[in-house]
């Protein structure tokens, strides 16, 4: 009977919850309260109990008519005065709402951690503007007049002197131009490019530059630099190698890939970043001494890092902001 107490009193609240019109309470007050009504009907078997615990359900009973009792009246009261019920009348023994809680984006995440093993390495950080000159982007890097990256294709021009940076090396300019050496500093940002959006590559990505200047500086140190940095996002066991390449703001450059091998696919080489001794040319563009210092510099695309630290085959995905995808990610 117990049982029978307690769904009287939750069918109770639920329907006094969902009425609309006064008509409604009426009805509800015959059901519940009236001469025939369900209370009644359990005070008629009540009376009829012989058990031990006759004196609990008479108790419970009879608080459960107080407790509608009154709920009814607070009900009526508000009715009169246009509220409806929902409005006022809170449940208190419902269970609680999750309330969502934000987490960083994978992107974020990742450039943590890749500022935190330079930092480490005992680089300071260092930011540069998204729409950049045409000059630092470029000409003071040493790109050739008819060099291919200048192409429409390529780069979103906003005017014909100004552009969205299609890398993040024209901050190497502006910290050179601001600082004197020795410099240590990596610089990380969002960069853009005028490319047919596939599952590799999207219009915008996030890299991170690194430079540093100093009077002895050897392709060793560049290379001890890049090996910790990648130990330290993939694991001590990590299989790299330095691939011969170009870049006009370096030389000699080099491409560091690393061997990738996912479940039940064959393995691969990746590249992950560009770097090289930065060309006396470009110290001569910002006033540096090239017979005095020598430097080193490297870029690194974030999105591509995420997405093979993650095995993510598609990088639109960390655009989408779809929160299911996003959510397989939460850090604490
Ligand atoms: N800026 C180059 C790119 O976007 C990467 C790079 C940076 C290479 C610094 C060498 C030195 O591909």
């Amino acid at each position: 009977m117990l049982e029978q107490i307690k769904k009287t009193l939750t069918d109770f609240d639920t329907e006094i919850l969902e009425l609309n019109s006064s008509d409604e309470l009426e009805t509800i007050r015959i059901k519940y309260l009236g001469r025939k009504g369900i209370l009644s009907q359990l005070f008629d078997d009540f009376r009829k109990l012989t058990g031990n615990d006759k004196p609990i359900i008479g108790k419970t009973l009879n608080q459960a008519k107080i407790d509608i009792t009154n709920k009814f009246n607070q009900v009526f009261e508000k009715f009169k005065s246009g509220t409806k019920a929902s409005d006022f009348y809170i449940d208190l023994s419902l269970p609680g709402r999750k309330s969502l809680v934000g987490s960083k984006h994978i992107i974020t995440q990742t450039l943590d951690e890749v500022k935190n093993i330079f930092k480490g390495l005992g680089f300071s950080i260092y930011e540069g503007p998204e729409l950049e000159s045409d000059y630092n982007n470029f000409e003071a890097l040493n790109f050739p007049d008819d060099h291919p990256a200048r192409d429409m294709q390529d780069t979103f021009f906003v005017s014909e002197k100004f552009l969205m940076r299609t890398h993040t090396s024209p901050v190497q300019i502006r910290l050179m131009k601001e600082k004197k050496p020795p410099l240590r500093a990596i610089m990380p940002g969002k960069v853009y490019r005028n490319e047919a959006l596939s599952a590799k590559s999207y219009c915008l990505f996030h890299q991170v530059e690194g430079l540093l200047v100093d009077t002895d500086v050897t392709f060793a140190e560049l290379k001890g630099t890049l090996v910790s940095f990648a130990q330290q996002l993939y694991g001590k066991d990590v299989k790299y190698r330095f691939r011969a390449s170009f870049f006009p703001f370096t030389e000699p450059s080099a491409e560091v890939d690393i061997w990738w091998e996912q479940q039940g696919k064959e393995g691969r080489w990746l590249e992950i970043l560009g770097c090289g001794m930065v060309d006396p040319n470009v110290l001569l563009n910002v006033g540096i001494d090239p017979e005095k210092y020598i430097g080193y510099a490297f870029g690194m695309g974030v999105e591509r890092m995420a997405l093979l630290k993650y095995g993510i085959d598609d990088i639109r995905l960390l655009f989408d902001n779809d929160i299911r995808f996003l959510k397989q990610f939460i850090s604490v």
